[in-house]
């Protein structure tokens, strides 16, 4: 049997069990259970302000809303949380007054409004957690300006760069998402309580009372697109998906360079596992994880687009739906950002291997081709034809980039129409990865004195992004003392 609602028995009976438990939002309203008895004490404050509701009436009323901050049962019988919201405050207070409560507002404003409070709460974590990751690449970072890597592009050795250079790289698309969350966070900041239904009230609602109580920055002034926007929070979870594709990008080299072939690092213990049968084993499992789990996200932010493609205006239960794929996604990418920050933070880097593959792998034949550029005055499809050949013919013949003979270059320039005398130190200069890195002293490139640079500036940011993330928590981490002191003054409380 369905406990009996105040809202059932009018129009309707009450409908069945099933059909109840099937278009309920319970087992997901516990996300915004909370927010939810806020935006209902804002609009009680507003309605005892307005003159709509006696000042006795205000204070039942609130001290009853008071209670539910301390323990809330959602119950599995009910819609969802405003029913049992509502339910609470009549059995607490009577019909007679706390019947007045929803005055004015509409399940449709309410749960926008507590969608919004939830999801700047969530941006600022996935902000805060953003934050931490970026500095344990900073750090690492610091202490491998000098570590010589092979740069790729196709996964095939193209130029060599430095691990500093590599992982500020992954430090840079974490900045971004950063500030996407920041651009995503004032979109989020419009109140739509006022909007009740759809068309607001003839009621002497004050909207921007309401949305300054409940720690907006302004009202969502259209009541229409109020209640049916879910923008909001396809961008948060596009926000988080964009962190996830970055974090699966990052795990993906993890277990590259995990393997026995790359041999460039080797992940904690502690962010590993093993094999039941082989003993020797060490498997990337949480970098795996990730990988696959970004597959999730990417899917939950699909399906919350999906759900909104064809919808009309303005509410339609469906919009219910798309809560759940956003808050899975934000959720998952939380701990996410956590486990590789540990992984990340616990990396032992091979840096011998690491030169070695960078050595060894041709990827300083750009800058053989460069300096012939310099020093002949060739032009570059010359030079690069010239040294084209030349890896051509050391590969066929199994050689080392350091077994080339100044000879042997002088011969494939000829092939190609041109006469030029090298020097065994010209050759080795420009063979070596550490001389092709230092010469690359162009804006962001991976000389020492480019990274250095690049670190400092973004050690700078970093700590102008941390004041950034603390008025954001500021923001919404006040809600709670803005209403009590407001009730006080209104002697509500
Ligand atoms: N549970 C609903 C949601 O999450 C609340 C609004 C329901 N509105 C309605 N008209 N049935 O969206």
């Amino acid at each position: 049997m369905v406990e009996l609602s105040l809202m059932w028995g009018a129009r309707l009976s009450a409908p069945s069990a099933e059909a109840t438990q099937y278009v309920s939002s319970i087992s997901f309203d516990d996300r915004i259970a909370l927010d939810v008895v806020r935006v209902n004490m804002a609009h009680l404050l507003m309605l005892v302000k307005q003159g709509i509701v006696s000042k006795e009436e205000g204070r039942a009323i609130y001290g009853a809303l008071k209670k539910l901050t301390k323990g809330l049962e959602l119950k599995r019988a009910l819609e969802d949380v405003h029913m049992c919201i509502e339910e609470e405050i009549v059995k607490e207070v009577g019909v007679e007054v706390g019947g007045r409560l929803h005055t004015g507002k509409s399940r449709n404003d309410q749960v926008a409004t507590a969608l919004r409070m939830r999801a700047k709460r969530f941006v600022a974590e996935l902000a805060s957690e953003l934050l931490k990751m970026r500095e344990v690449l900073l750090s690492l970072s610091e202490r491998h300006v000098n570590t010589i890597m092979p740069g790729y592009t196709h996964l095939q050795h193209a130029q060599p760069v430095t691990l500093a250079h590599y992982l500020l790289a992954y430090h840079d698309k974490f900045e971004r998402d950063f500030h996407r969350l920041l651009d995503v966070y004032r979109r989020i900041d419009e109140s739509p309580m006022g909007s009740a239904a759809l068309a607001g009230s003839s009621f002497n609602l004050d909207r921007e009372y309401v949305a300054k109580l409940l720690g907006f920055s302004r009202v969502q002034e259209n009541t229409v697109d109020a209640v049916s926007d879910r923008d909001f929070m396809v961008e948060t979870a596009f926000a988080a998906t964009m962190i996830m594709t970055h974090l699966s990008e990052l795990a993906e080299e993890l277990v590259l360079w995990s393997t026995w072939e790359f041999g460039f690092a080797e992940l904690p213990d502690a962010y590993s596992s093993t094999s039941s049968i082989m003993p020797q084993k060490k498997n990337p499992v949480v970098a795996e994880v990730v990988r696959a789990r970004a597959s999730h996200v990417i899917g939950m932010l699909l399906s919350a687009l999906a759900i909104l493609k064809r919808l009309p205006l303005s509410y339609n239960l469906d919009l219910q739906e798309v809560t759940p794929p956003v808050w899975l996604s934000v959720e998952e990418t939380l701990r996410a950002l956590k486990v590789m920050r540990g992984a990340v933070e616990g990396l032992q880097f091979d840096v011998k291997r690491m030169y070695e593959a960078a050595e060894l792998g041709y990827s300083t034949a750009t800058e053989l081709a460069n300096e012939l550029v310099r020093r002949f005055n060739l032009p570059f499809r010359v030079a690069y034809r010239i040294v084209g050949k030349l890896v051509k013919e050391a590969v066929d013949k199994g050689l080392a980039p350091h077994e080339i003979t100044p000879q042997m270059l002088e011969e494939v320039a000829r092939q190609e129409g041109v006469t030029i005398e090298v020097d065994e130190q010209f050759v080795r200069d420009c063979l070596k990865p550490e001389v092709c890195v230092a010469r690359c002293k162009v804006v962001g490139g991976p000389s020492p004195e480019s990274v250095v640079r690049m670190i400092s500036d973004r050690k700078l940011k970093l700590s102008r992004d941390f004041e950034a993330l603390s008025s954001m928590k500021e923001a919404v981490e006040g809600v709670d003392a803005l209403i009590e002191e407001e009730a006080k003054r209104l002697g509500v409380a």
